[in-house]
């Protein structure tokens, strides 16, 4: 009897791959929801991990300024916090043609009922396949391992059910289901208003906020719900909340402190300012200098535009051959 034959299951280098969109103003909201995973992952993944700015998903809801300005924005902080070219590779989404291209492809095979459960069917064609577009983001590059951005759980799920249904109905390993690495702080980072930071309900604090107004912001910071003479449960306060983020020990003993009415409300939010000071002043001086020079970080981009393309080009000329479009014989 003929031996049964094995199928290896294929093992897939570990690839990074995470995204951003481009906003005029970082917040630190977004460094806590998305920019230090992706800034500590490029330590744990060397060379392997891939960060793009979401050009193309910001057409969706922004006019061109703020895709202009907001992509230089994105790559000055990147690069002013840390993130280091030679372990990072960060990259524009439209500067790679392929991920528009396997966007197309893959399109074909989600199913409107999984895309209806998750997108905003009411506006563009373009917000409804915002998914899809994520997917051959991450597919494009074989990616592993995708950091749980800000509110993206469900489209990184769809992007496993694209991968399963590819490999089903072309019956092979071929794209990797990638996993999801949720990122602690969750989603949930409380502006000053005590509702969730985000641009657009002007509740923010900037990642380099200028010493005047983050003392001014600290200040007003809203309690959820009471007033500090109402409780001395840290947990009520949006500047226990900030600053057990910022500065997890030292929010722990002066959350305690501040419950044992051993210090007033002044003296932490005192310390909150201190400690966005000392997580983010070190890095202003780097982000002045790049914003003075907008060819460097111009210059990381297009640097790395071969290499991705390099690799998506791979994947999209295998992903073709498996649907039926190669034709000339040269492409297979
Ligand atoms: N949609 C993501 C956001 O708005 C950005 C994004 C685009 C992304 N493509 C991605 C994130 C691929 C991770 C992987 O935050």
């Amino acid at each position: 009897m003929a031996p049964v034959e094995e199928k290896n299951p294929v093992i897939y280098p570990p690839r990074v791959v995470s995204g951003i969109q481009p906003t005029p103003v970082i917040h630190i909201g977004h460094y806590y929801g998305a920019l230090k995973q992706h800034i500590e992952l490029h330590h744990e993944y060397p060379g392997q991990t891939f960060v793009l700015i979401a050009d193309y998903h910001s057409l969706t809801r922004q006019d061109s300024e703020v895709v202009r300005n907001g992509t230089m924005e994105i790559a000055t902080t990147y690069l002013a916090l840390g993130l280091d070219p030679d372990k990072a590779v960060l990259y524009r989404q439209s500067d790679i043609p392929e991920v528009t291209e396997l966007a197309w492809i893959l399109s074909c095979q989600v199913r409107i009922d999984e895309l209806k459960k998750i997108a905003d069917f009411d506006k563009t064609v373009g917000l409804f396949v915002y998914p899809a577009l994520m997917a051959a983001d991450i597919l494009a590059l074989l990616g592993t391992v995708v950091p749980r951005a800000i509110d993206q759980g469900s489209n990184i799920e769809l992007t496993r059910e694209v991968a399963k249904v590819f490999n089903e109905k072309y019956e092979q390993d071929f794209f990797p289901l990638p996993e999801n690495r949720v990122n602690m702080v969750g989603s949930f980072v409380p502006g000053t208003d005590g509702e969730k930071m985000h641009t657009e309900h002007h509740n923010t604090i900037g990642v380099f906020e200028r010493f005047d107004s983050l003392r001014t912001k600290i200040a007003g910071l809203k309690t959820t719900g009471k007033k500090p003479e109402e409780s001395r449960n840290p947990g009520d306060f949006t500047l226990f909340k900030l600053l057990a983020l910022v500065a997890p020990e030292r929010g722990l003993v002066l959350g305690k402190k501040y419950f044992d009415g051993e210090i007033g409300y002044g003296e932490a939010e005192r310390e909150l300012v201190n400690a966005l000071q000392e997580q983010f002043g070190p890095y202003e001086e780097k982000y002045h200098q790049l914003k003075n020079d907008p060819d460097f970080v111009r210059d990381v981009l297009r640097e790395n535009v071969r290499k991705v393309r390099g690799i998506a080009r791979d994947t999209v000329d295998e992903v073709r051959k498996l649907v039926g479009l190669s034709l000339y014989g040269d492409d297979e």
